[in-house]
């Protein structure tokens, strides 16, 4: 406990102000830390440019020979795992409009990184569409409609206070990075991987970077953390979900292996919720006691459906991978 919380019982919530002056409180605080982890970010980023990864000697005009449903060579699940992998990148505008409100804050080291994030994000589209669009692996009118769409409808998480949203970040980097990863390993394509590879690398430093920042929250605002991670995980959903006919995508994704239960029990919540040591923290709150109770309970059932939808793809004739993370 530090004087920088406020101390709550199970079903208690923060009045709006009290939750506000917290949030300022652990911005603040955790400046320095914001600090240090941008710097590391900066060392070990690799500069990479998206047209070194493009073979543009397959181009030809879509004028000229428009794209027809014969062209694309990756199968039905790789090419719907793109799309949907593309049209989760194309709503950067949304993304950072919920990070800058989250700490996006003065002119030191969190907006330094809001901007930073942002920047390298905006390389997966960039890299994505070009690759889809020269190989004609997917209907590139399709693709572009889907980008309308999906824009024009924007994104919103409802995340109140920095915790929520720091909690969100952390699993959401992970579970993209290997989605992503996934997607290059189904589609048997050595250039769509390397392309995967690339951005998976990214975003693995992007988890990194909101994995410690919330890690250095968990010291400041213990209860306040461990509540906020758990309301997350309970509400956890892909930042796609509202892409037209996601459902249904997402589980041709799931059935080929690319992001299914096992995946985001066992590569993306459990070795966070591990590194955090949740389980291990003393001296909580009885509401961060209660969400943990909340929490344990959550993973097992997650962990227990894990089991029967592998159970039930034992029989499935969808060509599967095994995940590599
Ligand atoms: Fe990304
Ligand atoms: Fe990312």
């Amino acid at each position: 406990m530090t004087d920088l919380e406020i101390r709550l019982d199970p079903g208690e919530r923060l009045s709006p102000d009290e939750a506000i002056a917290q949030d300022q409180a652990l911005l603040r605080e955790l400046e320095p830390e914001a600090a240090r982890l941008y710097d590391r970010h900066a060392k070990v980023a690799q500069e990479w440019f998206p047209h070194d990864f493009i073979p543009y000697r397959l181009g030809r005009d879509f004028d000229k020979e428009p794209w027809t449903p014969d062209q694309p060579r990756l199968t039905g699940v790789a090419q719907t795992a793109f799309e949907i992998g593309l049209l989760t990148e194309d709503n950067l505008p949304s993304y950072h409009r919920l990070i800058h409100g989250m700490f996006g804050k003065g002119d030191g080291p969190w907006i330094a990184w809001v901007g930073r994030w942002t920047a390298e994000e905006g390389r997966h589209a960039i890299v994505l569409r070009d690759y889809l669009t020269v190989t004609r692996n997917i209907d590139p009118v399709m693709l572009e409609r889907g980008r309308m769409t999906q824009l024009q409808q924007g994104y919103d998480h409802d995340s109140p206070g920095t915790l929520r949203g720091l909690a969100y970040v952390a699993f959401q980097e992970l579970a993209t990075r290997i989605a992503h990863r996934n997607t290059g390993r189904y589609s048997s394509d050595p250039v769509a991987d390397k392309i995967m590879v690339r951005i998976a690398a990214d975003e693995n430093l992007h988890m990194v970077f909101y994995r410690d920042i919330l890690g250095a929250a968990l010291k400041v605002q213990p209860s306040a953390a461990v509540r906020a991670i758990v309301d997350e995980v309970l509400a956890f959903e892909m930042p796609g979900a509202g892409i037209p006919g996601f459902i249904r995508k997402a589980a041709q994704i799931a059935k080929a292996g690319i992001y299914d239960l096992r995946v985001h029990h066992d590569e993306v919540l459990m070795p966070i919720i591990r590194h955090w040591r949740i389980f291990e923290l003393e001296g909580l709150d009885a509401g961060a006691e209660e969400a943990r109770r909340r929490l344990a309970e959550h993973l097992q059932k997650i962990d227990a459906a894990a089991t029967r939808f592998e159970q039930k793809m034992l029989t499935s004739t969808v060509p599967r991978i095994a995940s590599a993370g």
